[in-house]
C-alpha cells in the first residue's frame, strides 16, 4: 500500500504576519517534493493570509485546533466553519501541548476530531507519551488510550493522519530513533488494524514528530511505517524544505 508523503508544519503561538508570509513566499519558490502533501498550520490569526498567498500545489493550511460545536456562544474558541471560512482543510487536534497544558482529554479530543471530520475537515490527530510513561514502558499503553477514544467516536478514517509525538522528544532535540518510530509505528498499525480493519490501518499515514530537523530527517526515510512528519520549530526554518525533500 503506498502512502503519500505527509510533512505538518506546526508553527505553535510562534511568528508575525510577515514572518508567515515569507515562510509562504520561501516554500512557493522552493524546489518542493511534488509528492509530498505539505500542510502548514500558522497560529489563528494568519492562517487567511497564508492560504491567500499559497501557489505550490501540494501546499494546504491547517488550523491548531477547532471546537467540538457549531458557532455560537464559546468565547474565545474558533469554529470548524470559521477555519474552513478562511480556507484550510486541515486542522491539527490533540496536540501534546493542548492535553497536558489546556488540559483536553482523550473524550474532548475524540469530540473535537468527530466534529471536524462531520463538518469537512481533514484532521492531523496526536497522540503520544511522556517521559514518566516512557520510563514505566507505558508508551503503547497510552498511544492505544488515545486512539481508542476516537475509535469509539469514528468510524471513517479517510481523512485522518496519526501524528505519534513523544511528548519527551517535542521541542528538546532529541528525537526517537528512527529505529524506535518504526516499531511503535507498526506496532500502532498493528493495533489500528485489529480495531478498524487491515485496508483502513493500511492506508492511515502514521507520521513522526519530535525535534525532526534538516539534519535528521533522511534517517527515516526507509522506515516503512513512518509516512512522514509532524514538525515544530525547524518548520519556521529554511530546513523545512530540506524535511519535505527527505524523501527523495
Ligand atoms: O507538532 C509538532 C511539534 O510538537 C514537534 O515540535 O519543535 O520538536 O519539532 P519540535
Amino acid at each position: 500500500m503506498a502512502r503519500t508523503f505527509f510533512v505538518g508544519g506546526n508553527f505553535k503561538m510562534n511568528g508575525t504576519l510577515e514572518s508567515t508570509k515569507s515562510i509562504v513566499e520561501k516554500l512557493n519558490s522552493a524546489p518542493l517534493a511534488s509528492d509530498a502533501e505539505v500542510v502548514i498550520s500558522p497560529s489563528f490569526p494568519y492562517l487567511a493570509a497564508a492560504k491567500s498567498i499559497i501557489t505550490a500545489k501540494n501546499i494546504s493550511v491547517a488550523a491548531q485546533n477547532s471546537a467540538d460545536r457549531p458557532n455560537g456562544a464559546f468565547t474565545g474558541e474558533v469554529s470548524v466553519a470559521q477555519i474552513k471560512d478562511v480556507g484550510a482543510d486541515w486542522v491539527i487536534i490533540g496536540h501534546s501541548e493542548r492535553r497536558t497544558i489546556i488540559k483536553e482529554s482523550d473524550e474532548l479530543i475524540a469530540d473535537k476530531t468527530k466534529y471536524a471530520l462531520d463538518n469537512g475537515l481533514k484532521v492531523i490527530l496526536c497522540i503520544g507519551e511522556t517521559f514518566e510513561e516512557k520510563q514505566a514502558n507505558k508508551t503503547l499503553e497510552v498511544c492505544e488510550r488515545q486512539l481508542s477514544a476516537v475509535i469509539s467516536k469514528i468510524s471513517d478514517w479517510t481523512n485522518v493522519v496519526v501524528a505519534y509525538e513523544p511528548v519527551w522528544a517535542i521541542g528538546t532535540g532529541l528525537a526517537a530513533t528512527p529505529e524506535d518510530a518504526q516499531n511503535i509505528h507498526a506496532d500502532l498499525r498493528k493495533f489500528l488494524s485489529e480495531k478498524l480493519g487491515k485496508s483502513v490501518a493500511d492506508s492511515l499515514r502514521i507520521i513522526y514528530g519530535g525535534s525532526v530537523n534538516g539534519a535528521n530527517a533522511t534517517s527515516f526515510k526507509d522506515k516503512a511505517d513512518v509516512d512522514g512528519f509532524l514538525v515544530g520549530g525547524a518548520s519556521l526554518k529554511p530546513e523545512f524544505i530540506d524535511i519535505v525533500n527527505s524523501r527523495q
